[in-house]
């Protein structure tokens, strides 16, 4: 028997249209001191009477779009700054330890997301964020976080990780810890309606990767008896996870890009992608993901963009140890029979020309006399390449850039 498995998710997970309507009921589970921390695109338009960092002043309720209802004196902070500079969370968390919240709401996108559950971090825990950098130093439970995702990609609202920029260091820094996982997710697909094409296809991809990797991941021989590590490798919980939501966004992640008010489509991406943050959280992302990292701070394009334009490149490298097939016949709805690694493979790069994320790395500014230095940059992140399928040498690593460089057929 070698089956085994490690899934972390929060006391609550609500997936559905509508499911915001549980806001208020989680909340009062949690306390009476609300920090909402607000993607900064729900506050434009003056929808709402609080002022960022700052209670509302008497008699405004703070109001939000859809519905969504915050408590009368619920603080607000909305300065989320794009790519997360670590300087401004540090100032926020001594913004939130100054208050004092019992639970802080989360609504927004991946850094909106990112930036709450640090924020909730450094309102327990002495800052700065820097002595966190890395797995598992956070030392314990943080201020309970409860997430609202307004895109659908990141699988946030469920993972322990939360990802900076530091001007110290070259590359964006994760903090990874159990601890981070929020408290509570409610995953209204409404919430995702409004989210431009870019945004849904970038962050629709990256919960396509977080699938595939989590699917295709090592498993870990882990020792039960020994503090686990965040990211345990492929495992028995996590697989049907990653399958499903290959399965919910192999056919809808193009739509949901092209039809943005289908509503079904919003829907099965939004499931995709919790499901694949439910499963990524716990066995952790491997090659697309050490590679992008620099190729992100190279080139300042989008995670996913990266990750996305990566995968098939990456499926490529790992077909020889096999599961490749079996993600593709979940990706496309067909028997295994059917199913082929080059046809997984060439699923995917469709699924990327449609959606509008390109085939080589050349596409997205990146030279060839770059690539040994991604490479190296991409050997550090040695938590990710210690859950690859397949042996993640320096050689291997220049040969998927390499093809990811010249573009095609991979
Ligand atoms: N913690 C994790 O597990 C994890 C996993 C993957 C990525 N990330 C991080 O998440 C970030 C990316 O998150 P993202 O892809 O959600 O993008 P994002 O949060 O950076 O948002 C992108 C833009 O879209 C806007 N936006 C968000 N939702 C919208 C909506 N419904 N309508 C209109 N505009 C909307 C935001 O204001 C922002 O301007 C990166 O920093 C990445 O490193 C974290
Ligand atoms: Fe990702």
């Amino acid at each position: 028997m070698r089956d085994a498995g490690t899934l972390r998710v929060g006391g609550r997970v609500h997936f559905g249209f509508g499911a915001r309507a549980q806001l208020p009921s989680i909340l009062q589970v949690h306390g009476t001191r609300v920090l909402a921390v607000v993607d900064p695109f729900l506050l434009s338009g003056g929808q709402t009477s609080g002022s960022p960092g700052r209670p509302p002043g008497p008699g405004h309720r703070p109001e939000l779009p859809l519905g969504l209802r915050l408590p009368d004196d619920a603080r607000i902070f909305s300065d989320i700054t794009p790519e997360l500079p670590v300087g401004t969370l540090d100032a926020a968390g001594a913004m939130a330890r100054e208050f004092a919240p019992d639970v802080i709401v989360a609504i927004g996108g991946g850094s909106a997301l990112d930036a709450a559950k640090l924020i909730a971090l450094l309102a327990t825990h002495d800052g700065p964020l820097s002595r966190y950098y890395g797995e598992n130093l956070v030392p314990g439970p943080v201020v309970p976080v409860v997430a609202l995702p307004t895109t659908a990609g990141t699988g946030s609202e469920v993972t322990p990780v939360a990802v900076v920029s530091d001007p110290d260091r070259e590359l964006k820094v994760g903090i990874s810890s159990p601890f981070l996982v929020p408290a509570a997710a409610i995953v209204d697909p409404e919430l995702t309606m409004g989210a431009p094409a870019t945004v849904t296809a970038y962050s629709g991809i990256d919960a396509l990767v977080h699938a595939a990797e989590s699917f295709t991941a090592r498993r870990l021989d882990l020792d039960w008896s020994a503090p686990l590590p965040v990211f345990t490798g492929r495992n028995a919980l996590s697989e049907p996870l990653s399958l499903q939501a290959a399965a919910h966004l192999g056919p809808w992640l193009p739509v949901a890009v092209r039809e943005p008010d289908d509503r079904r489509a919003r829907q099965e991406v939004a499931l995709g992608s919790l499901q694949a943050g439910m499963a990524f959280g716990s066995t952790g992302t491997h090659l697309c993901h050490a590679l992008q990292y620099p190729i992100g701070a190279l080139t300042k394009t989008p995670h996913g963009l990266g990750t996305g334009l990566l995968l098939p490149y990456v499926l490529d490298a790992i077909s020889s140890a096999g599961r490749v097939a079996s993600f593709g016949a979940a990706l496309e709805g067909i028997p295994e029979s059917e199913a082929s690694p080059e046809r997984t493979i060439a699923r995917v790069a469709e699924i990327n020309r449609y959606i509008g994320v390109p085939a080589s790395l050349a596409g997205i500014g990146v030279t060839r006399d770059q690539l040994p230095r991604i490479a190296d940059l991409a050997l550090g992140s040695a938590r990710l390449l210690a859950i690859a399928p397949i042996d993640p040498t320096r050689d291997v690593l220049l040969d998927i850039l390499e093809r990811a460089f010249a573009g095609g057929k991979p």
